[in-house]
């Protein structure tokens, strides 16, 4: 019988992990291991609402204080692990060892850095805790001219924040279009419109040399030698998943930590959820890391579900959002390897979906103020039968008469 499960991590799919155990009756002891100073909170809000204040510090957690008081859980914050032993079942972290019967590693990923000269400059940013936004918080006023490196999600989510704010905001990109490792280029061309109508400028196909500045940061130099005045910096060029623990232990890791459709680990007593892990997903008949709230919670959900004996499978449409100004974009699936594209409504009403087709059946959409066809698609994409694509781009035809 399971007396202790140990979670390993304290980010958002933690949080989840508490709450299902507790809702599916577990009865023995929770630990809760993480290095933040924090109680489980959601990161996507910090690159939006949190950036711009709109959202306080309370609402970012997954539950209140009052919930991990309880004497079945056990909160050790602050506390990095340094060292699974399968052996003895023990998680070493600096501050003692703690022994498990079932480990749940919800260890998340870091951002990836720029090893470049001037790296370490005062006013070069990172956003990817409540610390991280903190920081940019203390040092935003009175800033005239921002730098994004990276056109992803964090980069272009900052940017629409500050450049509300009122700065001068300038996006230097590697790639030739923004959010390229996302979406399509109907959809690129559509945010940098919109990003440069805000008046951000948008450096595309362009490389970082180095941050120059004395102590701080003033200019950002590109690959091709230009210097773009710059008093602050923030830095959203992607993220790299946390499994040098379970890859030391042993565990089986390719892209992220290899877990089954039980959220298992290679080692029967250790799972894993989340933004860390690779699963075999049977929608797309292939194995996928994913960067996404969505799975971390329904991963999460699927471990509890197995430790307490309740045989389940993971199997889910993924899914993904940003917003940016007033456009809310909802990914519904994945489009890699799509062969067809519709267009669904038209960009210049500011609310379009493009759905993307592989041998005539919907594999993913891109749906921008366009909730319904975000939800229906999920169906539809989960479905796999073939679709009519004349119908698809009518947009008199509901898509929830497609299934
Ligand atoms: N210079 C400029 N751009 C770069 C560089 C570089 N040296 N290296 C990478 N990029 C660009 C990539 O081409 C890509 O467009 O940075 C962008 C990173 O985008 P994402 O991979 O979406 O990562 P990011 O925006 O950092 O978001 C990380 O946070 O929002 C969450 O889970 C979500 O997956 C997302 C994660």
């Amino acid at each position: 019988m399971t007396e202790k499960v140990v979670i390993a991590g304290a980010g958002h799919a933690a949080g989840q992990l508490v709450a299902s155990l507790k809702q599916q009756k577990f009865a023995g002891q929770i630990v809760l291991v993480g290095d933040e100073p924090y109680l489980p909170y959601q990161r996507p809000p910090l690159s939006k609402k949190f950036l711009s204040g709109d959202m306080p510090v309370e609402r970012l957690y997954v539950k209140p204080a009052s919930f991990y008081d309880d004497p079945q859980i056990e909160l050790r914050l602050e506390t990095l692990i340094t060292e699974i032993d399968r052996d003895s079942k023990t998680l070493k972290t600096d501050s003692g060892d703690i022994t498990y019967d079932k480990l749940i590693l919800a260890l998340g990923s870091k951002v990836r850095r720029l090893a470049i000269e001037g790296a370490d400059l005062d006013g070069v940013h990172y956003l990817r805790s409540i610390a991280d936004v903190d920081g940019i918080h203390a040092e935003l006023q009175h800033k005239k001219n921002a730098v994004i490196v990276g056109a992803g999600y964090i980069g272009l989510e900052v940017a629409a924040v500050i450049r509300q704010l009122g700065l001068a905001v300038t996006v230097v990109e590697m790639a030739d279009r923004v959010m390229s490792r996302v979406v399509s280029p109907e959809i690129s061309d559509f945010y940098q419109i919109e990003h440069t109508t805000q008046g951000v400028k948008l450096r595309l196909s362009t490389g970082i040399a180095a941050f120059r500045g004395e102590g701080r940061i003033s200019a950002v130099e590109t690959a091709e030698g230009e210097l773009i005045p710059a008093d602050f910096v923030v830095v959203g060029i992607g993220i790299v998943p946390n499994v040098e623990l379970a890859s030391d232990a042993g565990l089986t890791v390719e892209d992220g930590i290899v877990v089954n459709d039980q959220c298992q680990t290679s080692d029967p007593n250790i799972y894993a959820v989340g933004d860390c892990t690779t699963h075999p997903n049977s929608i797309y008949d292939r194995r996928l890391r994913l960067e996404s709230v969505h799975n971390a919670l329904e991963q999460a959900k699927t471990a509890v579900s197995n430790i307490c004996s309740k045989e389940t499978h993971y199997s889910q449409v993924p899914w993904f959002w940003s917003d940016q100004y007033d456009l809310k974009l909802q990914i519904a699936g994945l489009s890699t390897g799509y062969d067809d594209i519709v267009i669904r409504g038209n960009p210049a009403d500011r609310s379009f979906a493009c759905l993307y087709l592989k041998d005539s059946k919907l594999i993913a959409t891109d749906a921008v103020n366009s909730p319904k066809e975000f939800v229906h698609s999920k169906t539809l994409i989960a479905a796999r039968t073939v679709v009519d694509r004349d119908k698809l781009a009518d947009t008199k035809v509901p898509l929830k008469e497609l299934y």
